[in-house]
Protein backbone atom coordinates (compact mmCIF):
# COMPACT_ATOMS: atom_id res chain seq x y z
CA UNK A 1 0.00 0.00 0.00
CA UNK A 2 1.13 3.47 -0.93
CA UNK A 3 2.98 4.88 2.10
CA UNK A 4 1.22 8.38 3.38
CA UNK A 5 2.33 11.38 4.13
CA UNK A 6 1.09 14.07 6.42
CA UNK A 7 3.47 17.66 6.61
CA UNK A 8 3.56 19.40 9.90
CA UNK A 9 3.50 23.59 9.51
CA UNK A 10 2.63 24.82 6.40
CA UNK A 11 5.32 28.18 6.01
CA UNK A 12 6.85 28.28 2.82
CA UNK A 13 8.86 24.68 3.32
CA UNK A 14 6.03 22.92 4.90
CA UNK A 15 3.62 24.23 2.10
CA UNK A 16 5.64 23.62 -0.81
CA UNK A 17 6.81 20.16 0.28
CA UNK A 18 3.29 19.31 0.82
CA UNK A 19 2.03 19.90 -2.86
CA UNK A 20 5.43 18.90 -3.93
CA UNK A 21 4.67 15.00 -2.10
CA UNK A 22 0.85 15.46 -3.53
CA UNK A 23 2.37 15.79 -7.36
CA UNK A 24 4.63 12.48 -6.78
CA UNK A 25 1.30 10.73 -5.99
CA UNK A 26 1.37 10.61 -2.56
CA UNK A 27 -2.16 10.98 -0.44
CA UNK A 28 -0.76 14.14 1.91
CA UNK A 29 -2.28 15.43 5.03
CA UNK A 30 -1.06 19.16 6.03
CA UNK A 31 -1.40 20.56 9.66
CA UNK A 32 -0.82 23.76 10.66
CA UNK A 33 -1.75 25.09 14.67
CA UNK A 34 -2.88 28.18 13.02
CA UNK A 35 -6.74 27.76 11.58
CA UNK A 36 -6.86 31.15 9.04
CA UNK A 37 -3.80 29.51 7.40
CA UNK A 38 -5.33 26.18 6.81
CA UNK A 39 -8.75 27.86 5.61
CA UNK A 40 -6.75 29.51 3.10
CA UNK A 41 -4.29 26.66 1.73
CA UNK A 42 -8.22 24.49 1.54
CA UNK A 43 -8.78 27.66 -0.55
CA UNK A 44 -5.88 26.73 -2.40
CA UNK A 45 -4.53 30.29 -1.85
CA UNK A 46 -0.87 30.44 -0.93
CA UNK A 47 -0.57 33.25 1.84
CA UNK A 48 3.24 33.98 0.65
CA UNK A 49 4.17 34.91 -2.92
CA UNK A 50 6.06 31.81 -4.23
CA UNK A 51 6.60 31.83 -7.87
CA UNK A 52 4.10 28.30 -8.77
CA UNK A 53 3.39 27.10 -5.72
CA UNK A 54 0.03 28.50 -5.89
CA UNK A 55 -0.80 26.15 -9.24
CA UNK A 56 0.60 23.08 -7.94
CA UNK A 57 -1.18 23.22 -4.81
CA UNK A 58 -4.40 23.90 -6.47
CA UNK A 59 -3.64 20.55 -8.90
CA UNK A 60 -4.05 18.69 -5.35
CA UNK A 61 -5.56 20.17 -2.74
CA UNK A 62 -9.24 18.15 -2.12
CA UNK A 63 -12.69 20.11 -3.28
CA UNK A 64 -10.99 22.02 -5.90
CA UNK A 65 -12.67 21.34 -9.37
CA UNK A 66 -10.36 19.50 -11.39
CA UNK A 67 -7.80 18.89 -8.62
CA UNK A 68 -6.43 15.44 -7.74
CA UNK A 69 -7.61 15.45 -4.13
CA UNK A 70 -4.71 13.99 -2.94
CA UNK A 71 -4.04 16.92 -0.65
CA UNK A 72 -5.63 17.48 2.18
CA UNK A 73 -5.51 20.37 5.35
CA UNK A 74 -6.66 20.04 9.43
CA UNK A 75 -4.97 21.21 12.64
CA UNK A 76 -6.05 18.06 14.45
CA UNK A 77 -2.59 16.58 15.72
CA UNK A 78 -4.60 13.03 16.00
CA UNK A 79 -6.15 13.19 12.58
CA UNK A 80 -2.83 13.44 11.27
CA UNK A 81 -1.51 11.04 13.39
CA UNK A 82 -4.43 8.71 12.61
CA UNK A 83 -3.99 9.38 8.93
CA UNK A 84 0.26 9.12 7.99
CA UNK A 85 2.65 7.05 7.76
CA UNK A 86 5.35 9.62 7.73
CA UNK A 87 5.04 12.66 9.50
CA UNK A 88 7.49 15.88 8.22
CA UNK A 89 8.25 18.27 10.47
CA UNK A 90 8.28 21.62 8.97
CA UNK A 91 7.88 24.13 11.43
CA UNK A 92 9.60 27.58 11.87
CA UNK A 93 12.85 27.78 14.02
CA UNK A 94 13.94 31.64 14.61
CA UNK A 95 16.36 32.86 15.90
CA UNK A 96 15.54 33.65 19.87
CA UNK A 97 14.28 37.15 20.52
CA UNK A 98 17.26 39.27 21.61
CA UNK A 99 19.91 36.20 21.48
CA UNK A 100 22.31 34.42 18.43
CA UNK A 101 20.26 30.98 19.49
CA UNK A 102 17.68 29.20 17.94
CA UNK A 103 14.07 29.19 18.86
CA UNK A 104 13.44 25.30 18.94
CA UNK A 105 9.64 25.98 20.75
CA UNK A 106 7.73 25.54 17.48
CA UNK A 107 9.21 21.75 16.90
CA UNK A 108 9.04 21.03 20.64
CA UNK A 109 5.53 22.03 20.62
CA UNK A 110 4.36 20.16 17.25
CA UNK A 111 6.58 16.67 18.19
CA UNK A 112 4.97 17.07 21.82
CA UNK A 113 1.13 17.34 20.03
CA UNK A 114 1.41 14.67 17.82
CA UNK A 115 3.74 12.29 19.76
CA UNK A 116 0.82 10.48 22.17
CA UNK A 117 -1.19 9.83 19.00
CA UNK A 118 1.13 7.81 16.70
CA UNK A 119 0.51 4.91 15.46
CA UNK A 120 2.86 2.20 16.14
CA UNK A 121 5.42 2.22 13.33
CA UNK A 122 5.11 5.74 12.24
CA UNK A 123 8.49 7.43 11.13
CA UNK A 124 8.52 11.18 11.81
CA UNK A 125 10.88 13.11 9.75
CA UNK A 126 12.62 16.64 10.68
CA UNK A 127 13.49 19.20 8.12
CA UNK A 128 13.63 22.05 10.07
CA UNK A 129 16.90 23.90 10.72
CA UNK A 130 18.04 23.14 14.03
CA UNK A 131 20.73 23.07 16.00
CA UNK A 132 23.27 19.96 15.98
CA UNK A 133 22.31 17.77 18.54
CA UNK A 134 18.36 18.36 18.56
CA UNK A 135 17.38 15.05 16.62
CA UNK A 136 19.06 12.85 19.32
CA UNK A 137 17.33 14.81 21.98
CA UNK A 138 13.68 14.79 19.83
CA UNK A 139 14.30 11.08 19.44
CA UNK A 140 14.39 10.64 23.31
CA UNK A 141 11.59 12.75 24.01
CA UNK A 142 9.55 10.46 21.09
CA UNK A 143 10.72 6.99 22.41
CA UNK A 144 9.53 8.09 25.81
CA UNK A 145 6.29 9.84 24.66
CA UNK A 146 4.56 7.73 22.01
CA UNK A 147 2.37 5.01 22.53
CA UNK A 148 4.20 2.18 24.80
CA UNK A 149 4.22 -1.17 22.35
CA UNK A 150 4.51 1.04 18.71
CA UNK A 151 8.15 1.49 17.23
CA UNK A 152 7.59 5.17 16.29
CA UNK A 153 10.71 6.61 15.24
CA UNK A 154 12.78 9.87 14.23
CA UNK A 155 14.70 10.94 11.65
CA UNK A 156 16.61 13.56 10.05
CA UNK A 157 16.15 14.87 6.54
CA UNK A 158 17.17 18.72 6.00
CA UNK A 159 15.80 20.94 3.22
CA UNK A 160 18.04 22.78 1.44
CA UNK A 161 15.14 24.79 -0.68
CA UNK A 162 15.33 28.70 -1.87
CA UNK A 163 12.92 31.12 -1.71
CA UNK A 164 11.65 32.09 -5.25
CA UNK A 165 12.69 28.34 -6.43
CA UNK A 166 10.73 26.67 -3.74
CA UNK A 167 8.70 24.58 -5.90
CA UNK A 168 11.82 24.13 -9.06
CA UNK A 169 14.57 23.03 -5.46
CA UNK A 170 11.79 20.64 -3.74
CA UNK A 171 10.92 18.63 -6.63
CA UNK A 172 14.46 18.57 -7.94
CA UNK A 173 16.98 18.68 -5.27
CA UNK A 174 20.38 18.80 -5.56
CA UNK A 175 20.89 16.16 -2.94
CA UNK A 176 18.68 13.90 -0.69
CA UNK A 177 19.97 14.00 2.95
CA UNK A 178 18.92 11.54 5.52
CA UNK A 179 19.96 11.48 9.16
CA UNK A 180 18.72 7.67 10.11
CA UNK A 181 19.58 5.21 12.97
CA UNK A 182 17.35 1.95 11.30
CA UNK A 183 17.57 0.41 8.36
CA UNK A 184 13.56 0.96 8.54
CA UNK A 185 14.16 4.53 8.71
CA UNK A 186 16.17 4.30 5.51
CA UNK A 187 14.37 2.43 3.82
CA UNK A 188 11.03 4.31 3.61
CA UNK A 189 13.11 7.58 3.19
CA UNK A 190 14.11 5.98 0.05
CA UNK A 191 10.58 5.32 -0.92
CA UNK A 192 8.96 8.73 -0.07
CA UNK A 193 12.31 10.15 -2.59
CA UNK A 194 12.23 7.67 -5.15
CA UNK A 195 11.73 9.06 -8.56
CA UNK A 196 11.23 11.14 -10.19
CA UNK A 197 12.27 13.36 -7.32
CA UNK A 198 15.41 11.12 -6.54
CA UNK A 199 16.15 10.43 -9.66
CA UNK A 200 19.50 11.72 -10.61
CA UNK A 201 19.52 13.46 -7.24
CA UNK A 202 22.55 11.90 -5.02
CA UNK A 203 21.06 10.01 -2.09
CA UNK A 204 22.98 10.63 1.12
CA UNK A 205 22.72 8.63 4.49
CA UNK A 206 24.30 9.91 7.48
CA UNK A 207 23.56 9.74 11.60
CA UNK A 208 21.70 12.53 12.95
CA UNK A 209 24.43 15.40 13.73
CA UNK A 210 25.91 15.01 10.36
CA UNK A 211 22.87 15.42 8.85
CA UNK A 212 21.42 18.86 11.03
CA UNK A 213 25.46 20.06 10.49
CA UNK A 214 24.96 19.74 6.68
CA UNK A 215 22.05 22.22 6.46
CA UNK A 216 24.10 24.58 8.53
CA UNK A 217 27.72 24.52 7.30
CA UNK A 218 25.86 24.92 3.88
CA UNK A 219 24.42 27.99 4.92
CA UNK A 220 27.44 29.11 6.64
CA UNK A 221 29.10 28.33 3.21
CA UNK A 222 26.97 30.43 1.25
CA UNK A 223 27.24 33.11 3.50
CA UNK A 224 30.63 33.20 3.61
CA UNK A 225 31.05 33.44 0.13
CA UNK A 226 28.49 36.84 -0.10
CA UNK A 227 30.47 37.93 2.74
CA UNK A 228 34.02 37.08 1.10
CA UNK A 229 33.17 39.02 -2.42
CA UNK A 230 31.59 41.99 -0.40
CA UNK A 231 35.23 42.22 1.14
CA UNK A 232 37.11 42.26 -1.66
CA UNK A 233 34.11 44.97 -2.87
CA UNK A 234 35.50 47.12 -0.39
CA UNK A 235 39.14 46.56 -1.47
CA UNK A 236 38.27 47.10 -5.13
CA UNK A 237 36.79 50.48 -4.05
CA UNK A 238 40.10 51.46 -2.03
CA UNK A 239 41.98 50.34 -5.08
CA UNK A 240 39.93 50.95 -7.94
CA UNK A 241 39.40 47.86 -9.01
CA UNK A 242 36.48 46.14 -10.31
CA UNK A 243 34.52 43.51 -8.00
CA UNK A 244 32.38 42.13 -10.86
CA UNK A 245 35.34 41.10 -13.52
CA UNK A 246 37.05 39.68 -10.20
CA UNK A 247 34.09 37.69 -9.53
CA UNK A 248 33.77 36.58 -12.95
CA UNK A 249 37.65 35.65 -13.05
CA UNK A 250 37.98 33.86 -10.12
CA UNK A 251 34.66 32.38 -10.60
CA UNK A 252 36.22 30.42 -13.45
CA UNK A 253 37.94 28.13 -11.43
CA UNK A 254 35.70 25.33 -10.67
CA UNK A 255 37.06 24.92 -7.38
CA UNK A 256 35.73 28.46 -6.75
CA UNK A 257 32.78 28.60 -8.56
CA UNK A 258 30.71 31.49 -10.25
CA UNK A 259 27.44 31.36 -8.16
CA UNK A 260 27.06 33.54 -4.79
CA UNK A 261 29.59 35.88 -5.66
CA UNK A 262 27.34 39.20 -6.54
CA UNK A 263 28.56 41.51 -4.52
CA UNK A 264 26.45 44.46 -3.05
CA UNK A 265 24.20 44.95 -0.08
CA UNK A 266 24.72 41.27 1.57
CA UNK A 267 22.25 38.65 2.51
CA UNK A 268 19.20 38.78 4.23
CA UNK A 269 15.99 36.69 4.99
CA UNK A 270 14.61 33.97 7.06
CA UNK A 271 17.77 31.72 6.89
CA UNK A 272 21.17 32.78 6.38
CA UNK A 273 21.13 35.42 9.01
CA UNK A 274 19.92 33.62 11.78
CA UNK A 275 21.44 30.19 10.31
CA UNK A 276 25.10 30.96 11.41
CA UNK A 277 24.25 32.91 14.25
CA UNK A 278 22.54 29.83 15.58
CA UNK A 279 25.55 28.20 14.38
CA UNK A 280 27.74 30.22 16.19
CA UNK A 281 25.24 29.52 19.61
CA UNK A 282 25.14 25.80 19.22
CA UNK A 283 28.91 25.78 18.92
CA UNK A 284 29.50 27.74 22.15
CA UNK A 285 27.30 25.43 24.12
CA UNK A 286 29.54 22.00 22.50
CA UNK A 287 32.99 24.10 23.21
CA UNK A 288 33.66 24.67 19.89
CA UNK A 289 33.14 28.27 19.35
CA UNK A 290 36.46 28.80 18.56
CA UNK A 291 36.52 26.89 14.97
CA UNK A 292 33.44 29.20 14.12
CA UNK A 293 34.75 32.47 15.39
CA UNK A 294 35.02 33.19 11.47
CA UNK A 295 31.23 33.23 10.98
CA UNK A 296 31.08 36.28 13.31
CA UNK A 297 33.70 38.35 11.00
CA UNK A 298 31.06 36.61 7.51
CA UNK A 299 28.27 38.42 10.16
CA UNK A 300 29.77 41.56 10.35
CA UNK A 301 30.59 42.41 6.75
CA UNK A 302 27.70 41.31 5.86
CA UNK A 303 25.98 44.09 7.91
CA UNK A 304 28.48 46.55 6.97
CA UNK A 305 27.41 46.33 3.79
CA UNK A 306 24.18 48.28 4.56
CA UNK A 307 25.79 51.12 6.48
CA UNK A 308 27.98 51.10 3.25
CA UNK A 309 25.34 51.65 1.05
CA UNK A 310 23.65 54.39 3.06
CA UNK A 311 27.68 56.02 3.33
CA UNK A 312 27.33 55.50 -0.80
CA UNK A 313 24.07 57.28 -1.29
CA UNK A 314 25.24 60.18 0.91
CA UNK A 315 28.26 61.27 -1.33
CA UNK A 316 26.16 60.76 -4.42
CA UNK A 317 24.46 63.22 -2.81
CA UNK A 318 26.98 65.68 -2.67
CA UNK A 319 27.83 64.73 1.29
CA UNK A 320 26.19 66.21 4.70
CA UNK A 321 22.78 65.34 6.20
CA UNK A 322 19.89 63.76 3.98
CA UNK A 323 17.41 66.38 5.69
CA UNK A 324 15.13 67.13 2.42
CA UNK A 325 16.96 64.70 0.09
CA UNK A 326 14.23 62.47 -2.01
CA UNK A 327 15.26 59.05 -2.07
CA UNK A 328 13.89 56.59 -4.57
CA UNK A 329 14.47 52.81 -3.16
CA UNK A 330 13.82 50.12 -6.14
CA UNK A 331 13.56 46.92 -4.37
CA UNK A 332 11.82 45.97 -0.45
CA UNK A 333 12.04 42.46 -0.42
CA UNK A 334 15.55 40.40 0.65
CA UNK A 335 15.70 38.78 -2.75
CA UNK A 336 13.79 39.11 -5.74
CA UNK A 337 11.01 36.57 -6.90
CA UNK A 338 9.87 36.64 -3.33
CA UNK A 339 7.63 38.76 -1.04
CA UNK A 340 9.53 38.00 1.97
CA UNK A 341 10.87 41.10 3.81
CA UNK A 342 12.72 39.61 6.85
CA UNK A 343 15.79 41.40 7.25
CA UNK A 344 15.65 42.86 4.45
CA UNK A 345 18.90 44.64 3.41
CA UNK A 346 17.13 46.87 0.92
CA UNK A 347 14.38 47.69 4.05
CA UNK A 348 17.39 48.05 6.40
CA UNK A 349 18.97 50.66 3.69
CA UNK A 350 15.74 52.53 3.14
CA UNK A 351 15.32 52.68 6.68
CA UNK A 352 18.17 54.28 8.15
CA UNK A 353 18.29 56.89 5.35
CA UNK A 354 14.59 58.07 6.38
CA UNK A 355 15.56 57.59 9.90
CA UNK A 356 18.40 60.71 9.31
CA UNK A 357 15.67 62.59 7.77
CA UNK A 358 15.75 61.68 3.93
CA UNK A 359 12.46 61.55 1.95
CA UNK A 360 12.15 57.76 1.11
CA UNK A 361 9.79 56.76 -1.15
CA UNK A 362 10.15 52.53 -2.14
CA UNK A 363 8.76 50.27 -4.63
CA UNK A 364 8.93 46.67 -5.17
CA UNK A 365 6.76 44.25 -7.56
CA UNK A 366 5.73 41.89 -4.61
CA UNK A 367 6.51 42.99 -1.23
CA UNK A 368 4.70 46.37 -0.93
CA UNK A 369 2.13 44.81 1.85
CA UNK A 370 4.94 43.23 4.28
CA UNK A 371 7.10 46.68 3.68
CA UNK A 372 3.93 48.38 4.80
CA UNK A 373 3.01 46.65 7.56
CA UNK A 374 7.35 46.45 8.94
CA UNK A 375 7.97 49.92 7.93
CA UNK A 376 4.80 51.91 7.79
CA UNK A 377 6.49 55.20 8.29
CA UNK A 378 8.16 55.43 4.71
CA UNK A 379 7.42 56.47 1.34
CA UNK A 380 5.40 53.79 -1.10
CA UNK A 381 5.01 53.98 -4.82
CA UNK A 382 2.95 52.19 -6.73
CA UNK A 383 5.16 51.86 -9.61
CA UNK A 384 8.91 52.18 -9.99
CA UNK A 385 8.46 55.26 -12.40
CA UNK A 386 6.55 57.29 -9.43
CA UNK A 387 9.16 55.93 -6.71
CA UNK A 388 11.76 57.53 -9.12
CA UNK A 389 9.70 61.33 -9.77
CA UNK A 390 11.74 63.66 -8.54
CA UNK A 391 14.23 61.59 -6.62
CA UNK A 392 17.62 63.40 -6.30
CA UNK A 393 18.92 59.70 -6.12
CA UNK A 394 17.80 56.37 -7.08
CA UNK A 395 18.50 52.84 -5.15
CA UNK A 396 18.43 49.15 -6.24
CA UNK A 397 18.51 47.54 -3.61
CA UNK A 398 16.86 44.49 -4.98
CA UNK A 399 17.73 43.25 -8.50
CA UNK A 400 13.94 42.00 -9.69
CA UNK A 401 13.91 41.24 -13.50
CA UNK A 402 11.43 44.56 -13.61
CA UNK A 403 14.03 46.84 -12.64
CA UNK A 404 16.20 45.36 -14.95
CA UNK A 405 14.09 45.86 -17.92
CA UNK A 406 13.84 49.33 -16.65
CA UNK A 407 13.82 52.09 -19.83
CA UNK A 408 16.76 54.00 -18.47
CA UNK A 409 15.71 56.99 -20.69
CA UNK A 410 12.19 57.24 -19.83
CA UNK A 411 13.10 56.71 -15.88
CA UNK A 412 15.51 60.23 -16.70
CA UNK A 413 12.81 62.48 -17.76
CA UNK A 414 10.96 62.17 -14.72
CA UNK A 415 13.96 62.02 -12.20
CA UNK A 416 15.28 64.69 -10.38
CA UNK A 417 18.77 64.07 -11.06
CA UNK A 418 19.92 61.12 -12.68
CA UNK A 419 21.92 59.18 -10.58
CA UNK A 420 21.67 55.62 -9.97
CA UNK A 421 23.36 53.58 -6.88
CA UNK A 422 23.19 49.87 -7.85
CA UNK A 423 23.37 48.10 -4.51
CA UNK A 424 23.21 44.66 -5.96
CA UNK A 425 25.58 45.03 -9.34
CA UNK A 426 22.75 43.52 -11.15
CA UNK A 427 22.02 46.11 -13.74
CA UNK A 428 24.15 47.07 -16.63
CA UNK A 429 26.28 50.17 -16.31
CA UNK A 430 26.39 51.16 -19.93
CA UNK A 431 22.70 50.98 -20.31
CA UNK A 432 22.33 53.74 -17.51
CA UNK A 433 25.09 55.73 -18.60
CA UNK A 434 24.18 55.93 -22.66
CA UNK A 435 20.86 56.99 -21.03
CA UNK A 436 22.52 59.87 -19.35
CA UNK A 437 22.76 58.87 -15.79
CA UNK A 438 25.62 58.08 -13.23
CA UNK A 439 25.63 54.82 -12.12
CA UNK A 440 27.48 54.16 -9.47
CA UNK A 441 28.03 50.24 -7.33
CA UNK A 442 29.42 48.99 -4.85
CA UNK A 443 32.83 48.03 -5.72
CA UNK A 444 33.18 49.06 -9.11
CA UNK A 445 35.24 52.03 -11.02
CA UNK A 446 33.01 55.38 -10.83
CA UNK A 447 33.07 55.33 -14.53
C1 LIG B 1 19.05 30.12 1.63
C2 LIG B 1 19.82 28.94 1.01
O1 LIG B 1 20.28 29.31 -0.30
C3 LIG B 1 18.94 27.71 0.94
O2 LIG B 1 19.67 26.61 0.42
C4 LIG B 1 18.44 27.40 2.33
O3 LIG B 1 17.56 26.28 2.31
C5 LIG B 1 17.71 28.59 2.93
O4 LIG B 1 18.56 29.73 2.91
P1 LIG B 1 17.21 31.85 0.71
O5 LIG B 1 17.10 32.39 2.10
O6 LIG B 1 15.97 31.62 -0.09
O7 LIG B 1 17.97 30.43 0.74
O8 LIG B 1 18.11 32.87 -0.07
P2 LIG B 1 19.40 32.83 -1.02
O9 LIG B 1 19.02 32.62 -2.43
O10 LIG B 1 20.41 31.91 -0.46
O11 LIG B 1 19.89 34.33 -0.86
C6 LIG B 1 20.21 34.84 0.43
C7 LIG B 1 20.59 36.28 0.36
O12 LIG B 1 21.88 36.41 -0.20
C8 LIG B 1 19.69 37.20 -0.45
O13 LIG B 1 19.46 38.37 0.32
C9 LIG B 1 20.48 37.47 -1.70
O14 LIG B 1 20.16 38.72 -2.28
C10 LIG B 1 21.90 37.45 -1.16
N1 LIG B 1 22.92 37.14 -2.18
C11 LIG B 1 22.89 35.94 -2.84
C12 LIG B 1 23.95 38.05 -2.44
O15 LIG B 1 24.01 39.13 -1.83
N2 LIG B 1 24.91 37.74 -3.37
C13 LIG B 1 24.90 36.56 -4.04
O16 LIG B 1 25.81 36.35 -4.86
C14 LIG B 1 23.85 35.64 -3.78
Amino acid sequence: MALKITVIGTGYLGATHAAAMAELGFEVMGLDVVPEKIEMLRRGEVPMYEPGLEELLRRHVAGIEGSSGRLRFTTDFAEVAAFGDVHFLCVNTPQKHGEYACDMSYVESALASLAPHLRGSALVVGKSTVPVGSADRLAAYLAEHAPAGGDAELAWNPEFLREGFAVQDTLHPDRIVVGVRSDRAEKLLREVYATPVGEGSPFVVTDFPTAELVKTSANSFLATKISFINAMAEVCEAADGDVAKLAEAIGYDDRIGKKFLRAGIGFGGGCLPKDIRAFMARAGELGADQALTFLREIDSINMRQRGRMVELTREALGGGPFLGKRVAVLGATFKPDSDDVRDSPALNVAGQIHLQGGQVTVYDPKGMANARRLFPTLGYAETATDAVRGADVVLHLTEWREFRELDAAALGEVAGARVILDGRNALDPEVWRRAGWTYRAMGRPTA
